[in-house]
């Protein structure tokens, strides 16, 4: 999508045929791009949420991977590399799936140079794949969009949406903004309410940086406002990423979300989750009782970081010695949730319904 009206996404390879991606952890006030060049360099990346957003994640660890084929001269070491790579972040199941479908291939091949040109290829289909899925999720999305205007007679349709689930988050489109971004294209009416999203405020510094970049019409609210808009009639929908799906439906998605989606629930306004099917977990079927949910340094909620006279800072909001719990993710149960928008189009959150479209 745009960022100073030229095309970006969130990783390339460059002209030196190295892994680039962009420092997300300087947005929305500098753009600075890096390379990612070593095993240590991917996981540290990913650790410390340089990137971020499952989809992105899974992509880059596909990378990582080879690197590591790269760097490994025998099978127990690029077991132990994929290892590293897995045990960066625990929620997004995207960053499993690659690493174990990159390894299940080249562990068939005893040939160093075929590996390694097998790595590489994987990696880059995989990226493109996840291209594609998120253009296909905002094709199915629209529909969903074209519905709620044509409803409306064409007045502006209000979307919420919590963290960022933005392009930024994937490769390109984004899964929960890509509907977004289609209805605009589409000149369809939209405007997003984007939720600040504490601690890291991906919301604030992402979502609202990558919307504006396009030019979509938003406006960033408070974690908590959402009820009251809802209660209010200024939201029609709300659509949310995914960092984990069971098989039933069940969504594991940035802290806050099933606050989201009871008050969704109470207000009856429809509640959708977008994702590519690299975030379903088909081994787990209760989302609650299963999904590893990360628990994140205690400074993410004592300090807010910011930008002042040029400079990143970072500001002590509560007591130094205060006793901080940082829960990363949230579930929210199948029953909250109205549809899951995926790549093979819009499904009910039941195991039946996800079958079926998956053909599992
Ligand atoms: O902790 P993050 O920034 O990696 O969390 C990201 C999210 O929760 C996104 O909403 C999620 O990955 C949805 S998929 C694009």
């Amino acid at each position: 999508m745009n960022v100073n009206n030229k095309n970006c996404t969130s990783i390339w390879i460059n002209s030196e045929g190295n892994i680039e991606v962009i420092d997300q952890r300087l947005l929305p006030f500098e753009f600075k791009t890096l390379e990612l060049n070593t095993v240590n360099e991917v996981c540290f990346a990913i650790k410390e949420m340089i990137i971020r957003g499952a989809p992105l994640i899974g992509v880059v660890a596909s990378y990582g991977m080879y690197l590591a084929a790269k760097e490994s001269d025998n099978n127990t070491k690029l077991n132990a590399l994929a290892n590293q790579l897995k045990q960066t972040r625990p929620t997004a199941v995207n960053l499993q799936f690659a690493v174990d479908n990159q390894l299940n291939e080249l562990l068939k091949i005893s040939d160093k140079t075929q590996q390694i040109k097998k790595s590489f290829e994987i990696a880059e289909n995989f990226r493109k794949e996840e291209i594609l899925n998120c253009f296909n999720i905002g094709k199915h999305g629209l529909e969903i969009i074209k519905e709620i205007s044509k409803r409306k007679n064409g007045e502006t349709v209000n979307i919420l949406t919590h963290c960022n689930a933005g392009w930024l988050a994937c490769v390109d489109y984004g899964t929960a903004t890509a509907p977004i971004y289609m209805a605009f294209e589409n000149n369809i009416k939209i405007h997003v309410w984007v939720d600040e999203t504490r601690p890291r405020n991906q919301g604030a510094r992402l979502t609202a940086w990558e919307l504006g970049q396009h030019g979509i019409d938003f406006t960033l609210i408070p974690d908590n406002t959402g009820g009251h808009l809802m209660q209010h009639g200024m939201v029609d929908m709300v659509i949310v990423g995914s960092d984990r799906t069971t098989s039933n439906g069940d969504v594991a998605n940035k802290i806050g979300t099933y606050l989201k989606a009871l008050a969704a629930h109470d207000n009856n306004i429809p509640f959708y989750v977008a994702l590519p099917a690299s975030t379903i977990d088909w081994n787990l079927t209760d989302g609650v009782k299963q999904i590893p949910i990360e628990t994140r340094n205690e400074d993410e909620v004592k300090y807010m970081e910011g930008f002042v006279n040029n400079q990143h800072t970072k500001t002590l909001i509560c007591n130094e010695n205060v006793k901080v719990a940082n829960y990363g993710f949230d579930v929210t149960p199948a029953k909250y949730v109205t549809g899951l928008i995926t790549e093979k189009g819009i499904c009910k959150a039941n195991k039946e319904d996800i079958y079926k479209l998956f053909e599992k």
